[in-house]
């Protein structure tokens, strides 16, 4: 076993799709793999009338449903530490109750459990429940000796001013270091190695800034549509869901500075200022530096109204108006019904002096091109030029690089959320957003949202398995084109 904290797990949201599809089996992994506490018990805070034998019932079909490959051989053992307390959200009565069941947990140990709430419930409860939290003496905010943290899903708030008003609701009854606001894209290994990619080679970091680099383009695509999610997506659009926390955090980590240590306030810090380094795009710019689309038969699914106006296809320009990249151009693209699921970043080196390979076709002498591939395929690859064998001056494009399958093969790539869960249990606070972070992502954002509110600028059709809007080209400076993953 480990030295961690003993901590009883709360779970806001226990029927959910978040708890059965990720952090059931998150859970149940780290518990198999003997990482969670010795000390650690899982209870779930929910409305429906339920006791602690169903509930552990409800876990296991969620295994069998979104898991159902992983071996349930120290299923028992995970399930007598899995409990169940029924109560609503807005209810400090409830909250009291909760109160009661916690303490039962340490009669007889000589320090309290420390307490981690997860709030996997809609946004709209947070405040309600931090609340709560706080009133029932649950918040330990300032505390010390035994600890508070709660982890708060995305997406946290739906503009600057809700984002804001949130991070101020949470801070009434807490401390920043005790709120761990989850994008899961941090957990990510391959996410992670970008931080260590950079940082721990030599030979990039002085190519890494404007001299040398043309421009860079970050893919989050998806091929599925909304996929039963049209409520939901319908009210929140590809801009929220994945361009404001998932594609921005990537894009801080590539384009940061080196932090000055490896802690959490250290890289959020140099990840803030990059965020906030990206030029404002003011809304006469929205035009010709955005570009949304809508894949055709998006309004016919379940849950989508006939005139809906929300994006599943968001490309920009963003320019970083610092030393580093003055110049270079980010495209961010984030989009549904793609021709395949795959996240990477690709940096395009800028081209040689066409000098010594003047007389070749213009298509062989390519410009380098790293491409960190964050999912699916996990690997690195640079793309360089090398003289094809033979009689002719010919050159021809090579790969230089790795897949995580293949170089570290006895270890798989483990779920974000097993990562995650075990950093708010340790305390580590490096691979989540602080309240900062966020806001200066939507400070970005919300200009641009409510100029395309306005229904000036069309949404642009693009058909399913294409690579999204033909008006994305005009985004591209004269020589660039898109990557096709
Ligand atoms: C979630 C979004 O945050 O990320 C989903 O809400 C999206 O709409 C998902 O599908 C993508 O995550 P992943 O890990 O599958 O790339």
């Amino acid at each position: 076993m480990n030295d961690l904290d003993p901590c009883v797990f709360v779970l806001f949201g226990a029927t959910g799709d978040l708890t059965r599809r990720k952090l059931t089996p998150a859970l149940y992994a780290l518990h198999r793999e003997g990482l969670l506490p010795e000390d650690f018990v899982i209870l779930a805070y929910a409305r429906r009338d339920k006791d602690d034998l169903v509930f552990r019932a409800d876990l296991k079909a969620a295994m069998a449903e979104f898991a159902p490959k992983v071996p349930l051989d120290k299923w028992d053992s995970f399930a007598e530490r899995c409990f169940y307390q029924r109560g609503e959200f807005d209810s400090a009565e409830g909250f009291a109750a909760l109160r009661e069941r916690l303490d039962l947990f340490d009669t007889d140990r000589k320090q309290p459990h420390n307490w981690l709430f997860y709030m996997a419930i809609p946004p709209e409860q947070y405040e309600t429940v931090a609340g709560h939290l706080g009133g029932a003496g649950l918040a330990r905010k300032g505390a010390t000796g035994s600890w508070s943290r709660v982890i708060v899903e995305k997406p946290f708030g739906y503009d600057l001013e809700t984002s804001r008003h949130l991070n101020e609701a949470l801070l009434t009854h807490l401390t920043e270091d005790q709120i761990y606001r989850i994008d899961h894209y941090l957990g990510k290994e391959t996410v992670q190695n970008i931080l260590f990619f950079r940082f721990a080679n030599e030979i990039f970091e002085p190519l890494w800034n404007h001299k040398y680099v043309d421009h860079v383009q970050i893919t989050v695509s998806e091929k599925i549509g909304v996929e039963g999610r049209g409520n939901f997506f319908d009210a929140t659009g590809m801009t929220r869901d994945v361009l404001q926390n998932h594609a921005l955090q990537i894009l801080s980590l590539v384009a940061m500075e080196a932090p000055v240590r490896l802690d959490a306030n250290a890289i959020r810090d140099e990840k803030v200022k990059a965020i906030r380094a990206i030029r404002p795009i003011p809304r006469e710019e929205v035009s010709h530096l955005t570009v949304r689309g809508q894949y055709a038969g998006y309004r016919s699914e379940p849950g989508v109204p006939a005139d809906s106006d929300t994006e599943t296809y968001v490309a920009m320009k963003l320019h970083m108006d610092n030393w580093r990249w003055a110049g270079t151009p980010f495209y961010v693209r984030c989009a549904k019904a793609m021709p395949k699921r795959t996240t990477e970043v690709a940096v395009q080196f800028r081209a040689i002096p066409q000098v010594l390979f003047a007389k070749m076709k213009r298509d062989q002498v390519q410009p380098n091109v790293l491409v960190l591939r964050i999912q699916p395929d996990e690997g690195i690859f640079l793309q360089m030029g090398a003289k094809q064998p033979g009689p002719d001056m010919t050159l021809h494009p090579v790969n230089l690089g790795f897949l995580y399958r293949d170089e570290f093969p006895g270890r798989p790539i483990a779920d974000a959320y097993e990562r995650l869960i075990l950093d708010t249990i340790r305390g580590d606070a490096s691979l989540f957003a602080r309240g900062d972070e966020v806001e200066a992502a939507w400070k970005l954002l919300t200009p641009v949202l409510e100029t395309w509110k306005e229904r000036i600028h069309d949404i642009q059709p693009y058909f399913t398995g294409t690579w999204g809007p033909e008006k994305a080209d005009t985004l591209l400076d004269p020589g660039q084109t898109w990557r096709e993953p």
